[in-house]
């Protein structure tokens, strides 16, 4: 009976090492479990539950060898099960004297598996020599970015494309782990010229960023030049994620690795790079410095959208860091620690292997000439550019007729509207003072950036002069919470859309923000903040407040969004703070916001709000706030005064100009410090 069982498996056996298919995309080795207590069991359903992702959950062939390298079919072990549907088990019992060897097994994966997440086919070795070595270590400096360190299956296929598989072949090396090598002295007639291609965990293959270069040691200090991960992630806390995906290393002058000649000691992202001048044979070590890819988790907790300015036609296609803050901004950080690159169709364009004049989050992307394609680029920024960011107003404190062109520099500004900008603004833009973008005016800039301001000079514009700017800025949390209202979320965006002005504002919660704001925060309701560029607001300033019309929308319908305001820390605003003083919080008269228009919806609000004098709004007026003031009469207590117009035809319900008035009771109003 037993010799039975015997020639039956080893018959299954025999006929499941030869495939059907062409595939050849193979597992590394798997060894669950020894032979003692009952024999060596290497099944596939356990293998795929404690190597998740690792195994394809339907294998079209399996091999089996012991983990000494021995093919299973010489051990003259009897086997229970050995088939690629589920797996491999040798039972002590089963066989005659001794027991089962210690087994590993490998699987062949079907197309499907093996194409989720595959790398381009590599050929970086010919035969000349000892061999042909296409080994994952090779790969990886030869091609960096392009592989992922630890790959999950291998294939192996000739140059002109036939598919190699390693049993019945000699091959020194074949194994996802380790790449491939073939060694001619091993081989009847030396060994062909092969490809390889590797299939990579999936989170290889989704988005990934990359970061600027690193350049933390030079070749003369310590023997070597070593760019450790563990020491670059100390030195540049924040720049670079904990687990990249991919390393690439050049020279400091930005030569590949792979042409200098040097042989490494380390060069994959899980460690680093690192080049020994005891192992070059007499030479030393480049001056090298390391990038990084990231994943996707990492890129994304602080991300810019795309941008695309600049189409291939012309000169090339020119996505870099200065011109993208010029077109979009407030939208960008100053200093991006990584970039992501793809076509407009989505296609991801790594660095290496396709040559790019620009490519590094600190200057953007740039494709010269030849056959670009339409590329856009998106930055991922510190994460303090992701948190809530206010705006301030506009300044304007020099015109282009004086001194040869338009200057509004942070430092002059600085001096001029002291405590109205913060030191060290996030983000910088410039209109003219009549509201165009200006990346619009065709004007070139001297600077154009958060930290310098912007400088346009006449000399510059190639016999125009430059446009009278404006700029504003946004400002990092902390300057923006030092004397903050709480949100305010008077309106939705019903009707004609969300009106957050100062003006309603002030007449539906008049305590706070009667003293003069300086920034204004806007967010949806549910937090997510929202920039006065790339939207299309009405209304985004702290002296005017917010609006967001519906027809303005794409969507035709604006969110529901809540605003707060950053207040001039002073005097008053902080007695103001602490109104259990009882002191008088105010003690100037503020400036009145310009007029806005308050559609009907507002009546309500108004009604029970405001003005005893108003008691039957009509249904279809709208009407005209301005001016509003908040006066203080004694303590705790202010008037608030604003112009009403109506704007509507019917006679009957409104003098056409009314000036209205209310007491306001400061005691326990909210505001932090
Ligand atoms: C800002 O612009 C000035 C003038 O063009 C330049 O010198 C400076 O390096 C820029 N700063 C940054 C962070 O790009």
């Amino acid at each position: 009976m037993s010799s039975k069982v015997f020639a039956t498996l080893v018959a299954l056996a025999t006929s499941t090492l030869i495939s059907l298919s062409n595939q050849s995309c193979i597992t590394q080795w798997f060894d669950h479990d020894d032979p003692g207590g009952n024999g060596d069991y290497e099944l596939l359903a356990d293998l795929v539950s404690t190597n998740p992702g690792q195994i394809c959950p339907n294998p079209i062939a399996i091999e089996a060898q012991t983990i000494s390298g021995q093919p299973a079919s010489q051990t003259g072990n009897i086997f229970q099960v050995y088939n690629p549907t589920s797996g491999f088990a040798c039972v002590n019992a089963n066989q005659v004297g001794g027991g089962c060897a210690d087994y590993k097994v490998r699987f062949t994966c079907p197309e499907d598996w093996c194409s989720i997440c595959r790398t381009p086919w590599f050929d970086r070795d010919n035969p000349g020599g000892k061999g042909d070595y296409e080994t994952l270590s090779l790969t990886l400096i030869t091609y960096p970015l392009q592989v992922c360190a630890q790959p999950i299956a291998i294939e192996v296929a000739t140059i002109s494309g036939t598919p190699v598989l390693p049993a019945g072949n000699n091959f020194q090396v074949y194994d996802p782990t380790q790449g491939f090598a073939c060694v001619n002295a091993q081989q009847n007639g030396g060994c062909q010229d092969y490809k390889v291609r590797f299939t990579c965990p999936r989170s290889f293959c989704q988005p990934k960023c990359i970061t600027r270069w690193f350049d933390s040691d030079n070749p003369n200090t310590n023997g070597g030049d070593s760019e450790l991960l563990t020491v670059l992630l100390t030195m540049y806390p924040g720049e670079i994620c904990q687990n990249p995906l991919g390393i690439e290393a050049q020279t400091v002058s930005g030569q590949p690795a792979s042409q200098t000649g040097n042989v490494f000691q380390v060069y994959n992202p899980t460690t680093g790079f690192s080049c020994i001048n005891a192992n070059q044979g007499g030479g030393v070590c480049a001056d090298y410095k390391v990038r990084f890819t990231c994943p996707e988790e990492w890129c994304s907790k602080c991300r810019t959208p795309w941008f695309d300015r600049d189409n291939p036609s012309g000169k090339g296609d020119y996505e870099t860091l200065s011109l993208l803050i010029i077109r979009y901004p407030l939208q960008v950080c100053a200093q991006p620690i990584a970039i992501e690159v793809t076509t407009i169709s989505g296609t991801p364009a790594l660095p290496p292997g396709n040559i790019f004049a620009v490519y590094d989050p600190l200057q953007g992307f740039a494709c010269v000439n030849g056959a670009c394609q339409d590329y856009k680029v998106r930055f991922t920024c510190p994460l303090s550019f992701c948190q809530t960011q206010c705006v301030t107003r506009w300044f304007d404190s020099d015109n282009p007729d004086t001194n040869g062109g338009d200057s509004e520099l942070l430092t002059g500004l600085l001096s001029m509207y002291h405590k109205y900008i913060c030191p060290n603004p996030l983000g910088i833009e410039a209109q003219t003072i009549s509201g165009q973008p200006a990346y619009q005016t065709g004007n070139t800039f001297q600077a154009y950036n958060s930290t310098s301001g912007i400088s346009c000079v006449n000399a510059n514009q190639g016999g125009g002069i430059c446009a009278d700017y404006k700029v504003r800025f946004t400002c990092p949390e902390e300057w923006c919470s030092k004397c903050r209202t709480s949100w305010f979320d008077r309106d939705n965006p019903s009707g004609l859309g969300d009106y957050e002005t100062l003006s309603l504002t002030i007449i539906t919660y008049p305590q706070p923000v009667c003293a003069q704001p300086i920034a204004i925060e806007v967010t949806t309701i549910s937090e997510t903040p929202v920039l006065p560029t790339g939207n299309n607001f009405q209304v985004y300033d702290p002296l005017q407040g917010f609006e967001c019309v519906n027809d303005q929308q794409d969507g035709g319908v604006c969110q529901d969004y809540k605003v707060r305001y950053t207040l001039r820390e002073s005097k008053a605003a902080s007695r103001y703070g602490k109104s259990a003083s009882g002191e008088s919080w105010a003690s100037e008269r503020v400036t009145p916001p310009d007029a806005v228009v308050i559609p009907i919806d507002m009546s309500t609000i108004w009604r029970e709000a405001v003005f005893d004098t108003i008691r039957h709004p009509p249904s279809d007026a709208s009407l005209l706030v301005s001016h509003c003031q908040c006066e203080n009469l004694k303590q705790r207590l202010a008037m608030i005064w604003c112009d009403v117009t109506e704007l509507t035809t019917q006679p009957h319900t409104l003098p056409t100009k009314t000036a209205i008035s209310r007491e306001v009771d400061y005691r326990g109003q909210s505001i932090t410090h």
